[in-house]
């Protein structure tokens, strides 16, 4: 027997997959659209009438798609990366960091008005309420300045509880503007609590980054002038970090987000999804493990460690990109420029000669590991003066602009609901206590 489902409103290409159950002897067409099958088409398939139906078990959803997304276009095997069509690596020459945040949000580059009034919004919207700060304060001198961020972008929601209205789209706009000119300014006054430093307040004068610099590293000068070379290198590197589709980060923000929660507290969970070491939090490893290994002539008896499975080599591997990481590629040239103002980082010849030695071993061709984004940005973040606990704020920083172009992309598909995904119960059956009741 075979049966066929169709879904209200999706196109099909007349392709279909043809199963047949073994355990009823029955077929299925189950539609391809898109390269993919849908999944509730499999609930149909049962071995009973009072089965529930097949589920499709993707744990880490290695080979499930969440959503449809025109922001972001990876393919792996070739290493590509581009923005709303655009390739990464032409982006990174010829735009800013907030003109790619306004195409990732809007689909279209601005032009140079648009452009000139979104950076005014954005400069405008950079101070955070002064309640923010006697916040920060409370927190321990040590505290990690990601944990500093996770909460005060918590925090923020309570300042805007208009943020709740997040269907309403002149709402929904005031939060983007609000979070991409915010999250610089929390970052910094993270850095200067650490510090025991005032905290240096935004100059709307300078660009995104060359602003973000002032608020780092402003001292006695009435007036900080950032370095331009250091300042356009940062606005690459934000660019590099600013969208990568599914990723845990992003996945994070599209289900938070799903509950309709308002985006100060998706991003927050975002940001926390980061945090952790096999994501954002990867590039300060990258720092504190080439400061374990110390020197070039130790690099070979770490790569035996990593080899035999004591230790993965951090800032190597990807889920999607098996070939290269083309940030990767733009990250280096990057380097140079900002060597020639800093001085050449010594953890450098550490990394080339680990990347040296890698690239040419047998376990890391065939597992195809190859340095990934936060391989060299974290070489780049250090010689620039930032400590190492700031690396993936500053990936935060740059990430903002994706979280809430994926939000707001997801919030407006009617495909999505609440996300909630199905479990295989693999626990005791039904069992029953004894004795009286108490
Ligand atoms: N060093 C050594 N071996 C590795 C590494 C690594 N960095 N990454 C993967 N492997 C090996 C695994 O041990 C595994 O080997 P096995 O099949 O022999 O057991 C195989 O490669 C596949 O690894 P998975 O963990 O299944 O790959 P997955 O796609 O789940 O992981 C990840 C991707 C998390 C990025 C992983 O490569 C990793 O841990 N890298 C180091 C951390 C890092 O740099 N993260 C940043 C990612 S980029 C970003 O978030 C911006």
């Amino acid at each position: 027997m075979t049966e066929h489902t169709e879904q209200a409103g999706r196109a099909s290409s007349g392709d279909v997959l043809h199963v047949t159950d073994s355990r009823t002897g029955r077929s299925y067409d189950l539609p391809i659209t898109d390269g993919a099958i849908w999944a509730l088409d499999l609930r149909q398939i049962k071995a009973s009438d009072e089965d529930f139906g097949l589920l499709s078990y993707d744990p880490a959803f290695l080979n499930t798609a969440s959503c449809r997304s025109a922001i972001t276009y990876i393919d792996g095997d070739e290493g590509i990366l581009r923005y709303r069509g655009y390739p990464i690596e032409d982006l990174a020459v010829r735009s800013s960091f907030l003109d790619v945040a306004y195409l990732l949000l809007n689909g279209e580059l601005p032009t140079k008005d648009e452009s000139f009034t979104w950076e005014q919004e954005i400069a405008h919207h950079t101070y955070v309420h002064e309640n923010i700060k006697k916040f920060i304060d409370g927190f321990h001198h040590d505290a990690h300045p990601m944990g500093i961020l996770v909460s005060s972008l918590a925090a923020l929601s309570t300042f805007y509880p208009e943020a709740k209205a997040i269907s309403d789209h002149v709402r929904q706009h005031e939060q983007v503007v609000r979070l991409i000119a915010k999250v610089p300014t929390l970052a910094a006054f993270a850095y200067r609590h650490a510090m025991g430093l005032p905290y240096a307040y935004p100059d709307a004068e300078l660009s995104y980054a060359g602003n973000f610099l002032n608020m780092m590293w402003k001292m006695t000068e009435p007036r900080f002038r950032p370095n331009p070379v250091l300042e356009h290198a940062l606005d690459v590197l934000l660019i590099l970090h600013a969208d990568h589709e599914q990723n845990c980060s992003t996945s994070a923000m599209r289900v938070v987000g799903s509950s309709q929660v308002d985006p100060y507290s998706a991003a927050a969970a975002a940001a926390a999804a980061l945090y952790g070491p096999l994501h954002g939090g990867a590039n300060e490893q990258v720092l504190r493990m080439l400061s374990e290994i110390g020197s070039v002539d130790r690099v070979p008896a770490y790569i035996k460690r990593v080899k035999s499975g004591e230790l993965r080599l951090m800032g190597f591997g990807h889920r999607v990109y098996k070939n290269f990481d083309p940030r990767a590629t733009i990250i280096k040239k990057v380097a140079d420029e900002v060597f020639e103002v800093t001085g050449r980082n010594p953890m450098l010849d550490i990394a080339l000669e680990l990347e040296r030695i890698a690239l040419a071993d047998e376990y890391f061709i065939t597992h195809k590991l190859y340095p990934n984004v936060d391989f060299y940005s974290g070489i780049i973040y250090q010689a620039m003066g930032f400590p190492v606990a700031m690396f993936p704020v500053l990936f935060a920083i740059g990430r903002m602009p994706g979280w809430l172009a994926q939000w707001q992309e997801g919030g407006a598909d009617p495909e999505q609901k609440i996300s909630r995904p199905r479990q295989i119960y693999v626990g005791e059956p039904l069992r029953r206590m004894n004795g009286p009741a108490t």
